[in-house]
């Protein structure tokens, strides 16, 4: 068999060899390379010995030297910040990782420090408290139930948090989130530099900041502590290739040592091979260029609205009380209509289109270079999807349902660890109140948590969960499909810990 070995990692590619049966002269350049490198690397998968890759996980080396290093450094400087580490098995083991271990040895109170946790946390900020044992205090973020969106954190919400509770040792926030919208992040790093507290980012979403034109700034450089990130939601690299960034070295030293006894001493070359081959092609080739023209696609498909439905605009990152969006989060205002993005959601799949998230007034789609060329395409859709519900009355009780705010996460004195690690029981979702959470509740979308392990259960609760469930949304933590939900909450002796 003929091979070369064309990249950084040493694998070898087998030429004129694929596994799929695939016409890559049809997809979109980043479409393209992706599925030619996987018909080329998938023989390879990771389990082979490799020599020349053993310094991946310090076997015999260091993590700082080797392929590996050399891919940190090349993403470090890409994004123009003094410390990058690739990660993969998800953004969800880069925040407990970051989060859980590193964040407790770095502050004084360690194991018992206090966290102030953004309401839109994903579920792996909530596992890195519960590794830690940290207390968090929440920061909830205003509602805006007139557009259905929820408000970027500002620096204002924190200062007055960090200035009630002086132990308060780290902030962590989601920036980009869900619906691209940005927060302050120079403002929130110089309160937080006021207060001696360490910000960390969750920043799974914003893939091209800091790096593409007409993207937000990244958040190390804007002075967040660290900042994770997903190179998969834009498919630089194969599922759970994610990174963190860092400004501080101290962090990333714990978190070196920390990754290596949490990820794995297997990563997979195929995952570092594709991710830096797709990383390259995004930093300086056509996958970055073509990036770079979704922000023009997003600011086209805003001004033509009026083609959709009159009544629909596109929300802005203004709309949420932020300055700066993620252009390729495409955020859609429905509310005045009659009709909701749940409904939106399936009409535009019957069309063939998968829409990210719908809530009960707002449709969200993510732009991708697969779009660009597609722009009439997608707004006949829409328009057609708009007339569907409208003509169907899709929207049960459309008419007497009310966006609804959801409960505000209340602070509790049992902490998140000791609420996942008591002893539980199931009760009926219907007699829970008063009980203590054993579990995370959600409703997808938006997905960030209403009840937290240790929350106490309230009418609030209950009401919000069965309206959105009769709205379309999706609980997670219970099953909502039988006859008589139950949910986890705790054995009163556990609940009573004070
Ligand atoms: C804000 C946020 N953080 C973290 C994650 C976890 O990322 P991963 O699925 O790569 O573990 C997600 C996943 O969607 C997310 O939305």
């Amino acid at each position: 068999m003929n091979t070369q070995t064309s990249l950084d990692y040493g694998i070898p590619v087998f030429d004129n060899q694929t596994v799929l049966d695939f016409d890559p002269s049809n997809a979109d350049p980043a479409s393209a390379l992706f599925l030619s490198l996987f018909a080329q690397l998938a023989p390879l998968d990771a389990s082979i010995s490799y020599g020349a890759l053993d310094t991946l996980v310090e076997q015999g080396g260091s993590i700082h030297h080797g392929p590996m290093g050399q891919f940190n450094q090349q993403i470090a400087e890409a994004a123009a910040v003094p410390f990058a580490r690739i990660g993969f098995m998800g953004t969800s083991s880069v925040n407990e990782s970051a989060l859980g271990h590193v964040m407790p040895q770095l502050t004084k109170a360690g194991d018992k420090s206090v966290v102030l946790l953004d309401s839109a946390a994903h579920t792996s900020l909530l596992a890195a408290i519960a590794i830690s044992g940290q207390t968090v205090v929440w920061l909830n973020r205003r509602y805006d139930a007139d557009l259905d969106v929820q408000n970027v954190p500002t620096a204002c919400a924190i200062e007055a948090a960090l200035r009630l509770n002086p132990a308060i040792e780290t902030v962590a926030i989601t920036s980009p989130d869900y619906n691209g919208c940005v927060a302050d992040i120079a403002a929130i790093s110089k309160v937080c530099e006021r207060h001696k507290a360490f910000l960390y980012v969750d920043g799974a979403w914003g893939v091209g900041c800091g790096i593409i034109e007409g993207y937000p700034a990244n958040p190390v450089t804007l002075g967040a502590t660290a900042a994770s990130v997903s190179f998969h939601k834009k498919g630089i690299g194969l599922s759970q290739t994610s990174c963190l960034y860092s400004r501080n070295a101290a962090f990333t030293t714990h978190y070196d040592s920390q990754s290596l006894d949490h990820f794995t001493t297997s990563p997979s070359y195929l995952a570092l091979g594709f991710a830096q081959v797709m990383h390259t092609e995004l930093t300086h080739g056509e996958v970055g260029d073509d990036w770079a023209r979704i922000p023009d696609l997003h600011k086209s498909l805003a001004a033509r609205t009026a083609d959709i439905h009159p009544k629909i605009w596109v929300l802005g990152p203004q709309d949420s009380g932020a300055q700066t969006a993620d252009p390729s989060h495409l955020l859609f205002y429905l509310g005045d209509i009659g009709i909701s993005g749940f409904d939106m959601v399936s009409a535009m799949a019957q069309l063939g289109y998968d829409c990210e998230k719908g809530t009960f007034k707002t449709l969200l789609i993510l732009l991708s270079p697969s779009l660009l060329g597609q722009e009439e395409a997608l707004i006949k859709a829409l328009h057609r999807s708009v007339k569907t519900c409208l003509n169907r009355k899709m929207v049960t009780n459309h008419q007497t349902l009310r966006a609804i705010n959801p409960p505000v996460l209340k602070n509790s004195s049992v902490t998140i660890r000791n609420a996942k690690r008591g002893r539980s029981h199931n009760v009926p979702l219907k007699t829970a109140c008063g009980h203590i959470c054993a579990v995370s509740i959600a409703v997808y979308p938006p997905g960030t948590p209403i009840l937290a392990p240790g929350s106490r259960i309230e009418t609030s609760h209950l009401t919000y969960l069965y309206t959105m469930q009769r709205m379309g949304g999706h609980v997670s933590g219970i099953d909502m499909t039988t006859e008589e939900p139950v949910i986890a909450v705790l054995k009163p002796s556990l609940s009573a810990v004070p």
